[in-house]
């Protein structure tokens, strides 16, 4: 079986050790975080084996990006590939009780968590996070890092882009596009598209006063 490293000790990164343990898809090796807390301790029973850059000392291991903000996968992302850990060193993780239409695709390092729902010809980028009972529909675009937390429902022919957030049970209307780097309120009705960078909420969703680059702050203590 595929030995597997998860990087970053996340919240997200314990959701997927839990659905890597039900699959048995890959063997947990353990976590990698920067963060000298965590050295030389464990999370659910898997240990903290060093820092990121310490990947190089797993030639054979595959890797899962689990920080849970785009931008922060990005940053790993790029770190590693200057220390010779490209892509196909990646893999991706599909919950046993996620479903992926034979017609769609999924990039490396991409994370489907239970019960995500790929109808249609979906494409998802690399290092995407889809979180619990999100729904693609047809035609959906998702690019690289992107980030769709619990219970995020796209309309047919909708596209998110690069490192986008789009927070928990919010909804996108059929054909519109959400720009790299935006956020999503939790809850909203997106109808129109939402320019980079920008942070729409409510219902319908508009720009929030102040909206620009929210997504370093999506949660409040900054640990998930
Ligand atoms: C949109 C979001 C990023 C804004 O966070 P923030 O910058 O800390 O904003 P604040 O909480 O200071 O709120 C700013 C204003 O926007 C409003 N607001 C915030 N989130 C909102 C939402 N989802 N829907 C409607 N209004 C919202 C607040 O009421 C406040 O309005 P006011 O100025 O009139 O009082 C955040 O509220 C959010 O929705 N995050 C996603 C959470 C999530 O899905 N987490 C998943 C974890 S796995």
């Amino acid at each position: 079986m595929a030995e597997l490293i998860l990087v970053a000790a996340s919240g997200l990164a314990r959701e997927v050790l839990a659905s890597v343990r039900a699959s048995g898809t890959f063997e947990v090796a353990g976590y990698l975080d920067d963060d000298p807390a965590l050295a030389g301790g464990q999370l659910d029973g898997i240990p903290v084996l060093g820092r990121i850059s310490d990947a190089t000392a797993y030639p054979g291991a595959m890797f899962v990006l689990c920080a849970g903000k785009g931008k922060t996968r990005e940053k790993i992302a790029t770190a590693l590939a200057k220390l010779g850990i490209g892509s196909v060193r990646y893999a991706s993780v599909v919950d046993l009780a996620a479903f992926v239409s034979a017609g769609s695709t999924v990039g490396a390092g991409s994370i489907l968590l239970a019960n995500v729902v790929l109808t249609a010809d979906v494409r998802l980028g690399s290092h995407v996070v889809a979180m619990p009972n999100v729904t693609f529909t047809h035609d959906n675009h998702v690019d690289d890092f992107a980030t769709l937390t619990a219970g995020v429902s796209l309309g047919g022919g909708v596209g998110i882009g690069r490192c986008a957030y789009v927070g928990m049970n919010a909804s996108v209307r059929e054909g519109c596009a959400i720009g790299a780097g935006a956020t999503v309120g939790m809850g909203s009705a997106v109808l129109q598209d939402v320019p980079d960078d920008e942070c729409w909420v409510g219902v319908p969703a508009h720009r929030m006063p102040g909206g620009d680059r929210p997504h370093e702050k999506t949660s409040r203590n900054g640990k998930h």
